[in-house]
């Protein structure tokens, strides 16, 4: 275990921040929801994903997680009796639109509708996200999101939950870390659907942004107030030594990894070393007038778990999903890293909201996520003693009020995760969650953790 010695007492860190912060956790549909046949549900890309053996660590899939398809109401109970002012989910796609397309399932609409409500009698603000990462398998089998049409597809999906839930939800998140989505699952090969076509990412990464502006304009269509954003794994980009090869590493790597997505959906352009990036991969880059022309985000969400430190160099280093755009190595991090094997840099967290704040401000911000895995001890006398995940905790949100008081406005802080949960390729081994749950039982135990996050949002709420 990591020593924290900085671990602030949330009574001390409250005072840091702002009082009109609003706090609480966040999730995803196919992480936690299972019930994958059940209402109607149509297959999406990560049940063909995990059937196919060798994609997930430990063989599992999404087909049961944490059952809160059943037991959403014993979670959102639990989140009220710790205090959680906003919780960020997903809706699953696949849940409304089964075959991606045309026909609506109104069991999945109506699970959504249920979620909301209780939601609302429980005090807490619902703020779902359209896409994350669980594309319909009709229409991946149709190209998926390398395929132009997928964003209008989007849209369509958009407008019926808007129209659904849009007079109880104000903010929106459109899509989740699309960068995961184009670069994970269509070059690295590592999340669904494993594709490794550097050209398709990009093609993939087009779409996308093409989605998320025609999403935000059907859900405005279809809600007035509608607050709309996205939520961008952006992060900061670290040269190992002053050399012009590293300097050109870290450059080229912003283009793909952080550039693509801000200027994409906040300007409506495309940072040019990016499509040059592209067309090296040998993609045919097909870029129209009008593909980005919705208007600026609301807000923007920010997920932040680690810095990337990169090199042109291949001593020490090691491949990037996104090499195909960049010259760029990943340096090999140094311990102490997270059970996932990332860095914990929490400077690099408020370098990173001033950067974003100065270069595509003003715009409030939400941390959409941020959070850590650990290997936590056991649950012994209903205790789960995560000292480390405090110690994470404590330090990314004293970097957060850094930031605030250097007049960045951050207006909303969620944990990852509510619970433990399916970790992707990396199975149920690693666990995000300030809430322990038994996967054999569905018992859940909050963590020490989220007792110190419940004192930390109950004394941000007492200075109202
Ligand atoms: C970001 C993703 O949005 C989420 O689904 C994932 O579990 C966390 N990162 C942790 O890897």
């Amino acid at each position: 275990m990591t020593d924290h010695p900085t671990i602030v007492p949330p009574i001390e860190l409250a005072q840091r921040l702002p009082a009109s912060l609003r706090l609480g956790t966040a999730t995803s549909s196919y992480q936690i929801e299972g019930a994958v046949r059940e209402d109607g549900r149509g297959p999406s890309i990560w049940d063909t994903f995990c059937d196919r053996p060798g994609t997930i660590d430990d063989g599992s899939s999404g087909a049961v997680a944490c059952d809160h398809y059943h037991r959403w109401a014993d979670d959102v109970a639990l989140m009220h009796e710790l205090g959680m002012e906003s919780y960020r989910f997903s809706i699953a796609w696949p849940r409304i639109q089964p075959e991606g397309r045309g026909r609506t399932e109104e069991r999945g609409l109506a699970f959504y509708d249920r979620l909301v409500d209780g939601l609302l009698a429980a005090g807490i603000e619902p703020v779902p996200t359209l896409y994350h990462w669980d594309l319909p398998q009709a229409l991946q089998d149709e190209g998926g999101w390398p395929e132009r049409d997928t964003a209008g597809r989007f849209a369509d999906y958009a407008n019926i939950v808007a129209e659904r839930l849009g007079d109880r939800v104000t903010r929106w998140a459109t899509l989740n870390e699309p960068w995961c989505t184009s670069h994970l699952g269509y070059h690295a090969g590592a999340h669904a659907p494993g594709h490794t076509d550097a050209a398709e990412a990009m093609a993939a990464a087009y779409t996308l942004l093409r989605a998320h502006h025609l999403a935000d304009a059907a859900i405005r269509a279809a809600a007035s107030g509608a607050e709309v954003g996205a939520a961008l794994n952006v992060t900061t980009i670290h040269p190992r030594g002053d050399s012009e090869g590293d300097a050109d590493a870290a450059r080229a790597l912003d283009a793909v990894r952080n550039r693509w997505w801000l200027d994409g959906i906040v300007n409506g352009t495309v940072p040019n070393d990016a499509v040059a990036a592209w067309e090296a991969a040998g993609g045919t880059p097909d870029l129209r007038d009008g593909d980005l022309s919705g208007q600026r985000p609301d807000w923007l969400g920010i997920n932040y778990y680690y810095s990337e430190t990169v090199s042109s160099s291949s001593e020490g280093t090691q491949p990037l999903p996104d090499a195909c755009c960049a010259p760029a190595r990943s340096v090999v991090p140094e311990p102490p890293l997270t059970a996932m094997g990332w860095p914990m840099d929490p400077a690099a967290f408020a370098d990173l909201l001033r950067r974003v704040h100065r270069e595509w401000g003003p715009l409030p911000l939400v941390i959409t996520e941020n959070g850590a895995a650990f290997d936590d001890p056991p649950v012994t006398a209903g205790r789960v003693e995560d000292a480390d995940r405090i110690g994470y905790l404590s330090d990314h949100l004293s970097a957060l009020a850094d930031a605030i008081d250097d007049g960045v406005p951050v207006e909303g802080y969620l944990a990852w995760s509510f619970m433990d949960n399916f970790e992707w390729a990396r199975g149920y081994e690693k666990r995000f969650g300030i809430v322990h749950v038994d996967y054999d039982t569905q018992v859940r135990t909050p963590k020490d953790s989220a007792r110190w996050y419940a004192e930390l949002v109950a004394a941000v709420r007492a200075r109202r």
